[in-house]
C-alpha cells in the first residue's frame, strides 16, 4: 500500500547538509510507491531543491506567517515558500503550540493562510500525557479539530494531511500502542464525517518516536496513510529504510 512518509528534521541540520542528505535519500529512495516529504528549516530549500529535482521527494516548511505579507519582521509568508519550491508546511506542531503560545485560533489562520496560496499542509493535533492520563484525549483531539478546521472547506481537505501526535511520545521513544492509534485515527475520522460528510477523505498520518525497529508495524496499519517521522529522519539511512518500505 501506497504511503506519504514525512521527515521533520526540526531545528537540526545546517543548509550544507542538504546536498548529501537530498542526495542519498533521493538514490536511496528511487521507485518507492510511497509519498516521500521533507520539512526542512527555511534556509535549507535553496540546496535541497537544487539535489532534490529530478526526485519525487517534495520539500515541507516548518512554519509559516498567518499574514499576507508587510510589517511583520522575522516571518515567512506562504506565498514566499510556495515562490521557493516548497508544496507542504507543517501547521500546529505541538512544539510550536508550547513553546511558541500557538492557539488553535492563530493555527486555523496559518492553515487559511497556507491553502489560499496553494500549499498543502500537515495539520498536527494530539494530546498532552495528563490529558490521556484523565481519559480526555478523544476530547481534547476533537475539540482541536473542531477550532482549527473552521471556515474551512470540503474540497480543501484534499490538501489537508493531519498528524496525530500525541504530545508525550514526540521525542520520548515512547510511541502510542497500535491499538490508541487505531481508536484515535478512527476518532479523527469520525469527526470529519460530522464535520464533513460521510463521503469526505482524509489522510491521516501518526507521529511521536517513530524508528527504525518500530515502523513498520505502526505504518502498515490499514487506518494510517502514513508517518510523521522526527527524530529517525536526521539519520538519512534510517529515514531512507522506513520512505522505500513497501507497506
Ligand atoms: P519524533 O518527532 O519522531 O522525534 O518523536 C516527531 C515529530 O514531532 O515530528
Amino acid at each position: 500500500m501506497k504511503k506519504i512518509i514525512i521527515s521533520n528534521l526540526k531545528m537540526n541540520t545546517v543548509p550544507s547538509d542538504m546536498k548529501s542528505y537530498s542526495m542519498q535519500l533521493a538514490t536511496k529512495t528511487a521507485g518507492s510507491k510511497n509519498r516521500i516529504i521533507v520539512c526542512m528549516p527555511f534556509t535549507h530549500f535553496h540546496t535541497a531543491k537544487q539535489f532534490l529535482d529530478g526526485s519525487k521527494i517534495e520539500i515541507g516548511a516548518q512554519n509559516v506567517s498567518d499574514e499576507e505579507a508587510g510589517k511583520n519582521t522575522g516571518e515567512i509568508s506562504a506565498s514566499m515558500l510556495k515562490d521557493s519550491g516548497v508544496s507542504y508546511v507543517i501547521v500546529g506542531h505541538s512544539e510550536r503550540r508550547s513553546k511558541f503560545k500557538e492557539t488553535d485560533r492563530l493555527i486555523n489562520k496559518k492553515l487559511k493562510m497556507a491553502l489560499s496560496q496553494g500549499l498543502k499542509v500537515i495539520l498536527c493535533v494530539g494530546e498532552d500525557r495528563v490529558t490521556r492520563e484523565n481519559k480526555g484525549a478523544c476530547q481534547f483531539v476533537k475539540k482541536q479539530l473542531d477550532d482549527v478546521l473552521k471556515g474551512i472547506y470540503e474540497n480543501e481537505l484534499e490538501s489537508v494531511i493531519i498528524a496525530y501526535e500525541p504530545i508525550w511520545a514526540i521525542g520520548t521513544g515512547k510511541t502510542a500502542t497500535l491499538k490508541d492509534i487505531e481508536k484515535m485515527v478512527g476518532l479523527i475520522r469520525k469527526e470529519i464525517a460530522y464535520l464533513y460528510n460521510d463521503k469526505t477523505q482524509i489522510s491521516v498520518v501518526y507521529g511521536g518516536s517513530i524508528d527504525i525497529k518500530n515502523y513498520k508495524k505502526i505504518i502498515s496499519l490499514p487506518c494510517l496513510d502514513g508517518a510523521l517521522v522526527g527524530g529517525a529522519s536526521l539519520d538519512v539511512d534510517n529515514f531512507s529504510v522506513i520512505a522505500r518500505e513497501n507497506y
